[in-house]
């Protein structure tokens, strides 16, 4: 019987506080920090006030002429008026700053210090042993020291210099740092500004490897554009041997951001507020106090930039003649702008000045990401290819039989590389028998794609290494010779196109697992040995497969408009199949399930006779599952009457991993779903699903643990041209065989993992780390 579905409507998400470890430790920490500094100072103040109040009212920036002129400049305008952010930050902005980031409603402050508490272990990884650790405006070091610590707890010591322009921060940083960090750590401090410290450090440190960190969304207060230029002069400052650890406020519901911008407690309004009547007093004004200024406070949502933007408006107007200002009665003033980002903007903003995605950590809210100089990134992927290819230890072995043997695969990558890399140049006969590989029909494998012709024989082992390290050498040194400047697209296709074949190879080692599992227990049970292991198993009570599934819950999604693809102006380097952008919609309110359909619901299915039942079929399907002999998903075995479930690196008894998605063909998904009187959702219905609530956890759990499975045939979009360095790439698939995957799988590598990017795949192939979820 199938189960019945609560229809559920989601219900909006709230950050809400959250006090997580290093939240709480942070706040004991600095109780100690301050207890330490009465104990040794003997006032009773903190390290903040201290510093910031030292000078009373007086202002050090006042009267500079340098600002003056920078303040006119955007006051001056006749429309579209500005003050830019830094201005935000004199001594009593810094402490009103402050006072934020403890409001209930502003979620940042607390969602990054979650993130980097979850994931601090793992961003290490991520981070050379060695490296120099160089923070932008590291303020007073605080939620750098956990960092720090778990770099040392790794690495066993660690360097770390910090850049920022307030002197009296980085006083306070180094004080923290010596009572927050524990162990070897040198710490270095640069008062300037962030380029110009990082010059400096480079100067310095003319060979070292930096991780250069910016934490806080930093980066969110600074227009796209100017973003651009920053990251080109971070890169033209520090040269190379460069990675980036940058954290990122990401887009979300409107009302959230609104709550965050626009306290209860009018903390931000006081701070904005603040902001002007500091520009006024470089200026020379007289109502220079925030109290003084009669303006009205006022927070747009942009959801086009996907900005928050903070404006004063002033009803009465408010003139500085002597500058040549003139705010007219009711102009508005631009104060701040806080840019949230998705995945596909960060990698716009990052990758067109040469940095690429390596890693990325993401909760509902909040995103840290390692981006990598050009010459680090190519080389890191190469390294992850040869990690996995070490993990092979047959190369001859071919355990998909439509496609090629393993050693095929790692000549590929680099003939590829080379032929796009170097197009103008002629191809040597090594590099074609490797540019392609083959995925023909699976219902009539005599039909397939054009491609070299395969080989009687493969080049050995040693000579497709031979070849691929000769054509590193080459990519590498043309790329230190500044061949392919500018030119960051390129690489970036020639990565992307490296990272899927990782993917491709994991499922393929997937089966190669399988193979040699069957084969082991094959001969243990030859040998009549006792399959301890198999019996010391308990069986899944049938009560917890029944809870499983109830777990369940249908969601409801109202009917609406829908755009798929994304916008090239908008995206970095995309494939030609994610654009251009396509208008669509939903046409009725449909249903979908809370969770994908798991392994213990499948087995349901396949106990049930789900394989033998050919009313749930496609004819085609059924009979060339029949032929095969397949009666359950690839990536379980039957030993002794047991189902088994291999993963990249792991096999499990089908009940140990009960409640994970199964991985199937979309043939065996839509008999699934038939079975329980569902279908699978079409490509448009699950754009709608992510456009409804992008932070929702259905929609996090959409995107990530497997491909989702569409019924939509791959096609271009209306417009698709082929592209020109690949056309083959979407267009020799267009077949009506071929359908729409979305999402990512768990080996997808991050700079994947777009809203537009499109995986396909034959209907009837089993072997792709895809999940499905039910649909009405
Ligand atoms: C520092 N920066 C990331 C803060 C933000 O959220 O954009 C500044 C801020 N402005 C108003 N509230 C907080």
């Amino acid at each position: 019987m199938p189960p019945v579905w609560d229809a559920e409507v989601p219900s909006p998400y709230e950050y809400g506080r959250q006090s997580g470890e290093l939240l709480d430790s942070i706040a004991d920490l600095k109780s100690q920090l301050q207890s330490k500094y009465v104990e040794q100072n003997g006032v009773v103040s903190s390290l903040n006030e201290q510093s910031q109040h030292e000078n009373g009212t007086t202002d050090p920036d006042d009267n500079d002429i340098g600002l003056q002129e920078i303040i006119v400049d955007g006051l001056c305008r006749t429309s579209d008026k500005e003050v830019p952010y830094r201005f935000l930050y004199d001594d009593r902005g810094s402490e009103l700053y402050e006072s934020i980031t403890q409001l209930e409603e502003y979620y940042p402050f607390r969602a990054e210090i979650d993130l980097l508490n979850e994931f601090v272990e793992d961003i290490t990884n991520h981070i050379p042993d060695g490296s120099l650790i160089v923070e932008l405006g590291c303020g007073s070091a605080v939620k750098t020291a956990h960092l720090l610590n778990a770099l040392i707890a790794r690495h066993g010591r660690c360097r770390f210099v910090g850049i920022d322009v307030s002197e009296s921060f980085l006083n306070e940083a180094r004080c923290n740092l010596m009572l927050l960090v524990q162990g070897h750590l040198t710490v270095d401090l640069v008062p300037a500004d962030y380029i110009g410290g990082l010059a400096q450090v480079r100067a310095k440190y003319p060979n070292e490897s930096l991780c250069v960190v910016w934490l806080g969304s930093g980066v969110g207060n600074v227009s796209q554009k100017d973003a651009i230029h920053f990251f080109g002069d971070i890169l033209d400052a520090v040269k190379s041997r460069c990675r980036l650890f940058l954290c990122t406020d990401m887009w979300k519901k409107e009302e959230i951001l609104r709550d965050a911008y626009q306290d209860k407690h009018g903390v931000t309004e006081a701070f904005i507020r603040n902001g002007m009547s500091h520009a006024l007093r470089i200026l020379g004004h007289e109502a220079s106090t925030a109290e003084e200024l009669s303006s009205v406070y006022e927070v747009d949502i942009n959801k086009q930039l996907k900005q928050v933007e903070m404006y004063l408006r002033f009803p009465q107007g408010l003139a500085v003649p002597e500058h040549g200002i003139h705010i007219r009665p009711g102009e508005r003033v631009l104060m701040e702008i806080s840019r949230k980002f998705t995945r596909e903007s960060i990698q716009k903003m990052t990758e067109n000045v040469g940095f690429h995605l390596q890693s990325a950590w993401h909760n509902q809210t909040y995103g840290c990401q390692m981006l990598l100089d050009e010459a680090e990134a190519i080389t890191q992927c190469w390294q992850d290819t040869d990690v996995l290819f070490e993990g092979i230890l047959d190369w001859s072995l071919k355990p998909i039989d439509t496609r090629h043997p393993f050693c095929f695969y790692y000549g590929h990558l680099a003939a590829f590389a080379k032929l796009k890399l170097f197009a103008d140049e002629p191809a040597e006969d090594i590099d074609i028998m490797f540019s392609r590989g083959m995925d023909p029909l699976i219902l009539d494998p005599s039909q397939c794609h054009s491609r070299p012709e395969t080989p009687a024989e493969w080049p050995s082992r040693d000579q497709i290494v031979a070849y691929v390290s000769a054509t590193r050498k080459k990519i590498l040194k043309a790329l230190h010779a500044g061949q392919f400047k500018g030119n960051h697209k390129l690489i970036t296709f020639a990565l992307e196109h490296e990272r899927m074949h990782q993917e491709t190879l994991s499922y393929m080692m997937t089966q190669d697992r399988k193979a040699a599992f069957e084969k082991t227990m094959a001969a243990v049970t030859a040998a009549q040995l006792p399959p301890t292991h198999i019996s010391s198993i308990d069986p899944p009570s049938t009560m917890s497969i029944i809870n499983a599934l109830a777990k369940s819950k249908m969601v409801t999604i109202e009917a609406g408009p829908v755009v798929l693809g994304s916008d090239p102006k908008e995206t970095g380097f995309m494939w030609d199949n994610e654009y251009p952008q396509f208008c669509t919609s939903t046409s009725s309110t449909f249903w979908v399930s809370s969770r994908p359909v798991s392994v213990g619901d499948f087995h349901r299915f396949v106990k049930e006779g789900g394989y033998e039942n050919e009313k749930l079929w496609d004819a085609e399907d059924f009979a060339h599952f029949q032929e095969k002999g397949y009666k359950y998903p690839a990536t379980w075995s039957l030993v002794e009457k047991e189902f088994f479930v291999h993963e990249f690196q792991s096999t499990n008894h089908w009940s140990k991993v009960a409640n994970q998605p199964v991985f199937v063909s979309l043939s065996e998904a839509e008999a699934f779903c038939k079975w329980l009187g569902c279908r699978v959702f079409s490509e448009a219905e699950y754009q709608r699903v992510l456009d409804v609530d992008p932070a929702a956890e259905l929609v996090l759990q959409m995107r990530a643990g497997g491909y989702e499975w569409t019924s939509t045939p791959f096609q271009g979009f209306p417009g698709f041209e082929p592209m020109s360095e690949y056309p083959e790439y979407s267009a020799d698939f267009f077949d009506g065989k071929h359908f729409v995957l979305k999402g990512s799988s768990p080996v997808t590598h991050p700079s994947l993992k777009r809203d537009s990017f499109r995986n396909y795949y034959q209907k009837q192939y089993r072997y792709a780390f895809a999940k499905f979820r039910c649909c009405r």
